[in-house]
């Protein structure tokens, strides 16, 4: 697997998307290195989660290009750029998006198995991650059996479990109460700093970003300076 000489996890050059009339993203140049936690943040519309999915190569930009682990996304199979975000992404929504007939283990194991860990492996390396994070008691049930804050709690052992380079996480406490929304964060940032991934963590909460490294301020598809 390519890893680049360079420090950087991912790195974009110019990244514009237009969508109809509206430039959503406008020349957008970031650099993340490897295990920095970095918050975007900035008023709803402003480009946030456009320009999170250009950087994990979900969306394809009009201009300019982005590097992940030193391969150049643009210039790679739709295959191999999915094999990429497999292997090397972990992504966490604003509502967790557990597959719903899967058990919470059985979400977080996913990972793991779809990268060819043997299902005894993949289900050891689930239990004490879900273990970890207070959800032992909550392994065999489905995502509508358990709380929000339990689901997202899921969801974010599910984005590292395989110990990804990345994890990409758009508003991961935004459908959740002050208490849920805090224990999902400090375990989000808690696995992300152990495993040595770099978080890129799209927020409008001050507090959120406040725990970053450092802070992206987007508008009107602008990051700012
Ligand atoms: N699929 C889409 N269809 C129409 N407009 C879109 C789409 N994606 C993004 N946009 C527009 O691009 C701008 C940025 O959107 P978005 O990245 O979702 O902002 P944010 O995440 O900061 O709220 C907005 O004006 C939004 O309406
Ligand atoms: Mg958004």
């Amino acid at each position: 697997m390519g890893i680049g000489v360079g420090a950087d996890v991912v790195s974009s050059d110019g990244l514009t998307y237009t969508v109809g009339q509206t430039v959503a993203v406008r020349e957008a140049s970031v650099c993340v290195a490897r295990g920095e936690v970095v918050a975007i943040t900035g008023p709803s519309g402003s480009g946030k989660s456009t320009l999170l999915f250009l950087l994990a190569g979900v969306l394809s930009p009009d201009k300019g290009s982005v590097h992940l682990n030193g391969v150049d996304l643009g210039a790679v199979s739709d295959r191999a750029r999915a094999g990429l975000r497999l292997r090397q992404c972990g992504f966490v929504m604003q509502f967790g998006d557990l597959i719903p007939e899967l058990t919470l283990a059985e979400n977080v194991e996913l990972p793991l198995r779809l990268t060819g860990v043997s299902a005894r492996k993949a289900r050891a390396t689930a239990d004490g991650l879900l273990a970890r994070l207070g959800l032992d008691g909550e392994r065999n049930r489905t995502p509508s059996r358990v709380s929000g804050g339990q689901a997202q709690r899921a969801a974010i052992a599910r984005a590292l479990v395989h110990q990804p380079s990345v994890v990409f996480a758009d508003e991961p406490t935004g459908a959740l109460d002050s208490h849920s929304a805090a224990q999902s964060l400090s375990a989000l940032l808690d696995l992300a700093r152990a495993g040595g991934s770099a978080l890129i963590l799209v927020t409008h909460a001050a507090e959120v970003a406040a725990t970053a490294d450092r802070v992206l301020t987007m508008r009107d598809g602008v990051l700012q300076a």
